[in-house]
């Protein structure tokens, strides 16, 4: 399928990664429908990209939202043949932390969001794109989620990140297998630092310091850098199953 075929729709699409990828799909003759809790943002995101592109108000860890939402956007679309999960939180924090033991409860917010609302949009996106008329190869869409070098080597207090990085990434061999006989597939990008308001919110020296430990090129990614592989695995049919490190080759320190 060509990226300006795309029916997209995009969760975290008010900002960040998710935003790139809405602007990429729609600039391309495709159409994005962005999902986030951020309503201010999606809308003026939304709008800004014109009638190709629309915003639905939604939390990704409610189950009833984002069924609702998965149905409106196939509608605002004519269809929906592509996922990107991109919402997500940070959720930095040490079992053991400088103002006592991680609460329970945080923990599994930072579960709640990263992977469980992951399976949720997977779940109602793929629900509706098992009825899509096949095409190409039998080929009826494509899930992709956002996983994160963090499910490699994860730093010092990022035992909550890396557990939701991980379990995206964990997902995407056994829905990829299990989706195939609808021809649906389901692929995993690990993108290393990216430059968007996640990053933004550390300190210069911070960012500096984790630039310094890209190998080539030393900086940054760019949020379009992960649009353009989203394309590419819309694009190819023969990537399915993987997840993909997009990381200039970055191995992530202890701390
Ligand atoms: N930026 C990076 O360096 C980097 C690196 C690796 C992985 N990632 C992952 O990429 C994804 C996008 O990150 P980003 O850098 O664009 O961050 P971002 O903060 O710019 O965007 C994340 C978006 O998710 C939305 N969101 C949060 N909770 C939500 C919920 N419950 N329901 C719906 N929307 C919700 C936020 O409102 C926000 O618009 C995240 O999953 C992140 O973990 C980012």
């Amino acid at each position: 399928m060509k990226i300006a075929e795309a029916r997209a729709v995009i969760t975290g699409g008010a900002s960040g990664l998710g935003n790139a990828v809405a602007r990429l799909v729609v600039a391309s003759g495709g159409r994005a429908a962005m999902l986030d809790v951020q309503e201010g943002p999606g809308r003026a995101a939304a709008a800004e990209l014109g009638p190709a592109a629309t915003f639905i108000k939604c939390d990704v860890t409610s189950e009833s939202e984002v069924n609702a939402a998965m149905s409106a956007a196939r509608d605002a679309m004519g269809g929906l043949n592509l996922l990107v999960n991109c919402a997500g939180v940070v959720g930095a924090g040490r079992m053991l932390g400088r103002s006592g033991p991680m609460p329970g409860d945080f923990f599994t917010k930072v579960i709640h969001i990263n992977l469980i609302g992951t399976f949720l949009c997977d779940k109602a996106a793929a629900a509706i794109m098992q009825n899509n008329p096949p095409g190409a190869d039998g080929e009826r869409g494509v899930l992709i989620h956002t996983s994160s070098v963090a499910a490699f080597e994860g730093q010092i207090g990022q035992v909550a990140y890396s557990a939701t990085k991980a379990g995206v990434m964990g997902m995407t061999l056994p829905l990829a297998r299990e989706l195939a006989q609808f021809g649906i597939r389901v692929m995993s990008i690990a993108p290393g630092i990216f430059l968007t308001p996640m990053a933004n919110a550390m300190t210069p020296e911070l960012q500096q310091s984790l630039a310094r430990q890209v190998p080539f090129p030393q900086r940054f990614g760019k949020p379009e850098e992960f649009a353009q592989l989203v394309a590419a695995i819309f694009e190819n049919p023969m990537l399915n199953g993987e997840t993909i490190r997009l990381d200039g080759a970055i191995r992530m320190q202890p701390k």
